[in-house]
């Protein structure tokens, strides 16, 4: 392979990046959100946070906990619960 190719190549797959920027690579530094990947996509896929209102956000995860504690699945303890919290919160 050329230079110009590989170079070209690298351009294409770095404009490319901003475009489609995984959630992992957009979120990964929010607070919570590795605690969120890790407790809230047991059972199905992250939700994202324009599902509720902020103020409804601790409801939803304590019925989750609720589904959590009767199927025996991993539980976040109080400080990842708030963080979980926190990151639905504001991801808008
Ligand atoms: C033990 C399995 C389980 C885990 C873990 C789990 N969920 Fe769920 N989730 C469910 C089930 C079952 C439903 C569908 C029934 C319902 O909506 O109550 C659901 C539905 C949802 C919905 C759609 C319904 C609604 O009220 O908007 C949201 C949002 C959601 N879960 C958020 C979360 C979050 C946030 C977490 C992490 C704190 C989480 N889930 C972890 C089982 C789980």
């Amino acid at each position: 392979m050329n230079k110009t190719i590989t170079l070209t190549m690298l351009a294409l797959l770095v404009s490319g990046c901003g475009k489609s920027m995984s959630r992992d690579e957009k979120d990964k530094d929010k607070p919570g959100y590795q605690e969120a990947k890790t407790f809230c996509s047991q059972c199905h896929s992250l939700p994202f946070g324009d599902q509720h209102p902020p103020a409804a956000w601790p409801d939803v995860v304590a019925r989750m906990e609720g589904y959590m504690q009767s199927s025996k699945r991993m539980m976040p303890n109080q400080i990842q619960r708030e963080a979980i919290i926190t990151y639905f919160q504001n991801d808008k």
